[in-house]
């Protein structure tokens, strides 16, 4: 019994708390392929897409920098000017579908466009619309080439001044320019533009139409100059917003494949195409998901290293007790 008493008085207990302190990743890890160039011009082109062999993940990523403009341009499929490259996103500069009606006929010399990009890039609904320009027109657009889910609107004017003013009140509602939104991402479609003659025929003053998908919000008046004829004029160019993805199949078949194109600490995402997938880093990790090692910690908490030690001395005998934080919560 006095033995007892003697154990529990004689009972040190000292907590000795180590801590391992993780220093944080120094911050800016590269976005690209160890030796690929980091930026076209001004713009990051982080991998999976990249500027030479070796530094694109396949021909879809690669990225061509056009040196000859000032600032340099990056170009991707060899043809579309890229704007900027988000994880989520792609802003690219689009074309403007023109058309112009025939005097004598009313019909257009070029009814409809097929815009052919693959599924890895497409249009995304959220945060692009559709926009016709013109006076009497019908602008759509069909998946194939046929009018099913065709999305579009009418525009009609009774004077060439309702575009400029349907223009500087931004309404874009109808009279002299009308928008619309898609219903699902897109990445193949055909783009129509016809002229209706429910009012009397205006091609004879305004003989062409515009018709584009652009970014939302974007302001028209900043891209078309408004001076007469303008719709005349046939390379315009308008901001737009792609979806991108990888893979052809998505994240369950993915994952098994060898070419499965996350790296580590990362999870897969399907693609809203339906088709192909994206990689996102774990929590707690940031960086590029497509590089082997691109996902880095960041700070870890100092708590969850503890280290308990408890010292039992009796006698010349001393009981050392080891604790983890996470085993004493067991
Ligand atoms: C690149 O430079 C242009 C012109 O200076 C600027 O408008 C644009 O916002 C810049 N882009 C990026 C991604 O910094
Ligand atoms: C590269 O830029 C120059 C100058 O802007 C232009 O003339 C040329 O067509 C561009 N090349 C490509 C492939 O777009
Ligand atoms: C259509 O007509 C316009 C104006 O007459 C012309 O500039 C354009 O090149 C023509 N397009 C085609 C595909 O023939
Ligand atoms: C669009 O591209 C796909 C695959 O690249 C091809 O099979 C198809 O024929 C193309 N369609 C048109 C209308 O060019
Ligand atoms: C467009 O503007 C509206 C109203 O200002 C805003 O609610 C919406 O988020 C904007 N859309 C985009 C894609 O920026
Ligand atoms: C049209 O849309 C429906 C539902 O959104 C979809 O099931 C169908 O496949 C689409 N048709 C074509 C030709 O893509
Ligand atoms: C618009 O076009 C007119 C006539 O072609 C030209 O004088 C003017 O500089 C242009 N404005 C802009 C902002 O491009």
């Amino acid at each position: 019994m006095r033995m007892l008493l003697q154990v529990l008085v004689s009972v040190h207990l000292i907590t000795i708390i180590i801590s391992f302190v993780f220093i944080a990743q120094e911050a800016g890890a590269s976005m690209t392929k160890p030796g690929c160039p980091e930026k076209c011009g001004n713009i990051t082109i982080p991998y999976p897409f990249g500027m030479g062999k070796g530094c694109y993940l396949n021909r879809n990523f690669e990225i061509t920098c056009n040196m000859s403009s000032n600032p340099p341009r990056p170009l991707l499929l060899q043809e579309v000017q890229l704007l900027q490259i988000s994880e989520d996103y792609l802003r690219i500069n689009d074309i403007v579908h023109h058309s112009c009606f025939n005097k004598q006929s009313g019909k257009t010399n070029s009814s409809h466009v097929p815009y052919n990009r693959t599924h890895h890039f497409s249009y995304s609904h959220t945060q692009n619309e559709f926009i016709a320009i013109g006076c009497d027109i019908f602008a759509y657009i069909t998946e194939d080439n046929s009018k099913t889910n065709a999305t579009g609107c009418a525009s009609l004017c009774n004077t060439d001044e309702d575009i400029a003013t349907d223009f500087s009140s931004s309404a874009c509602s109808g009279i002299g320019c009308c928008r619309t939104y898609l219903q699902t991402d897109i990445s193949r479609f055909y783009l129509k533009m016809r002229s209706i003659n429910m009012i009397t025929p205006i091609w004879t003053s305004q003989p062409c139409g515009l018709a584009f998908i652009s970014e939302r919000n974007f302001s028209i008046r900043q891209y078309f100059n408004l001076s007469s004829k303008f719709l005349e004029r046939n390379l315009y160019f308008v901001p737009a917003v792609l979806d991108w993805s990888v893979g052809d199949v998505s994240c369950p078949e993915a994952i098994r494949r060898k070419n499965y194109a996350c790296g580590q600490n990362t999870y897969c995402h399907n693609s809203i195409q339906g088709q192909g997938y994206k990689c996102h880093c774990s929590k707690g990790y940031q960086g590029n998901p497509y590089l082997a090692n691109g996902c880095q910690g960041t700070v870890s908490s100092p708590f969850q290293h503890f280290l308990y030690l408890f010292f039992l001395p009796r006698g010349n005998i001393a009981i050392l007790l080891f604790f983890s934080s996470e085993s004493l919560l067991l």
